[in-house]
C-alpha cells in the first residue's frame, strides 16, 4: 500500500543578521530574527513497502541524489523511527532557487512533516529539532514558523511574539552567493579591522574576537529594543493609538537592524546593492539582503503598495514578487494540508 501527503514549504527572510566570532567547529555565532513569508514550494511525498529514496523535480538546479536536503532528512527520520520504506518525494519548485530564502531547508522540513503524516507517525519535538539541525543551520526555524529568534549557529530557535502580517516584496537577482565564502570574507574583513586598530593604537591592542563580541552585544541590544517595543505595542494598542501597520516597520528602521552579510556581499555583487536601492525607491519602509543572499526583500505599509512596487520593479527588469509575512498560526494552518 502507498500512502501520500502534501506539504507546503514556505520561505523565510532575515530581519537583521549579526555575525559573531568563528567557533572551534568552524561555524559562526549568529543572532538573527527569521520571519516566514507566503512564497512557497509544494512537496508531495509517498511511502510504500520497500527501500530507497527517489527525488523528482523539474528544475535541473535541484539535486536528485542523496545530497538533496529532502533525501538527507528522510534518511534520518526513517532511522529515528526505526522503519524502512520506499519514499518518493516530488518537489514542485515555485520559489526561486537562489539563496537567502531558505528554500532547500524549508523543502527538507516539509518532507519531514509530510513523511510523518504519510507514515502516521510522529517524532518527539526535540528529535525533530535535532534531526533538522543536523541537516543545516536554517532548518529548525521551519519547525517553529512565524517570527523566530535564531542564535548559536542559527539552529537554536525560539518563537517570538507574532505581528500582524506585513506586506513585502521579494527580489531575486540571477546571482548565486556562496554562504561559506561570504563567512570567510567576513572573517577576513574583521581580521583586517582588528589589524588596523592594533597598528593605529599600539598601547591598547584590540583583538578580533572581543571586537566581534562587542559588536554583537551592541547590535543584539538594537534587536532587543526593537522586539520589546513591538511586544509592548500589541496590535490592539496600535489600533487604539491610531497606529498603522507601518509602526513596527518604522521601529525596525529606528533600531538600526541590519544584515552583516551586506558588507561583504554588496561589494562583490554591486547589482544586489542596486536591488536594495530599487526596493527603497519603490517605496519600501525597510529593505535588506536576506541571509547571505542573493534574495532581497522590502517591507511595505500595505498590500497595495507592495503590489505596485513589485509591478514597478518588474518593469525595471527585476524579478520581483509581492507577498506578506506569515504569522505562526497562518504558517501551521497552511503547511500540511
Ligand atoms: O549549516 P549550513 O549547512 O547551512 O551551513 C553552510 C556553511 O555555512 C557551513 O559549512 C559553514 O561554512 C557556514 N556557516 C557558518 N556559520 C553559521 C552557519 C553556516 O560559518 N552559523
Amino acid at each position: 500500500m502507498t500512502t501520500t501527503a502534501v506539504a507546503r514549504s514556505f520561505a523565510k527572510i532575515n530581519l537583521g543578521l549579526y555575525i559573531g566570532p568563528p567557533r572551534a567547529d568552524g561555524f559562526h555565532e549568529l543572532l538573527t530574527v527569521y520571519q516566514t513569508i507566503g512564497l512557497h514550494d509544494v512537496i508531495r511525498i509517498s511511502a510504500a513497502r520497500g527501500r530507497g529514496i527517489e527525488i523528482r523535480c523539474d528544475d535541473p538546479r535541484v539535486p536528485r541524489d542523496e545530497s538533496n536536503t529532502c533525501s538527507r532528512i528522510v534518511e534520518k527520520v526513517l532511522a529515528a523511527l526505526q522503519m524502512t520504506s520506499r519514499v518518493a518525494i516530488e518537489i514542485e519548485k515555485r520559489l526561486p532557487v537562489q539563496g537567502g530564502l531558505g528554500g532547500a531547508s524549508a523543502n527538507a522540513v516539509a518532507a519531514l512533516l509530510g513523511l510523518e503524516r504519510a507514515l502516521r507517525k510522529r517524532l518527539p519535538a526535540t528529535e525533530r529539532l535535532k534531526i533538522a539541525a543536523e541537516v543545516g543551520s536554517d532548518l529548525p526555524l521551519f519547525l517553529v514558523g512565524g517570527k523566530v529568534l535564531g542564535v548559536g549557529r542559527g539552529e537554536q530557535v525560539y518563537p517570538l511574539p507574532d505581528l500582524p502580517p506585513i506586506a513585502c516584496v521579494v527580489v531575486t537577482p540571477e546571482v548565486r552567493v556562496s554562504t561559506p565564502k561570504a563567512f570567510a570574507e567576513w572573517d577576513r574583513m574583521q581580521g583586517l579591522k582588528a589589524f588596523s586598530t592594533r597598528t593605529s593604537s599600539p598601547f591598547e591592542p584590540k583583538l578580533t574576537v572581543p571586537a566581534a563580541s562587542d559588536k554583537m552585544n551592541k547590535l543584539g541590544r538594537g534587536l532587543s529594543a526593537w522586539l520589546s517595543e513591538l511586544h509592548s505595542s500589541a496590535p490592539s494598542d496600535f489600533l487604539k493609538r491610531g497606529g498603522r501597520a507601518e509602526n513596527p516597520l518604522l521601529e525596525l528602521v529606528r533600531a538600526g537592524i541590519e544584515n552583516d552579510f551586506e558588507q561583504v556581499v554588496f561589494p562583490e555583487f554591486p547589482e544586489l546593492r542596486d536591488g536594495k536601492r530599487a526596493l527603497e525607491h519603490a517605496g519600501a519602509k525597510y529593505a535588506s539582503l536576506s541571509g547571505s543572499g542573493s534574495a532581497l526583500y522590502g517591507l511595505f505599509a500595505s498590500r497595495e503598495a507592495a503590489e505596485r512596487a513589485a509591478a514597478k520593479l518588474r518593469k525595471q527588469g527585476w524579478a520581483a514578487q509581492a507577498t506578506a509575512t506569515l504569522t505562526r498560526r497562518q504558517y501551521w494552518s497552511r503547511v500540511v494540508g
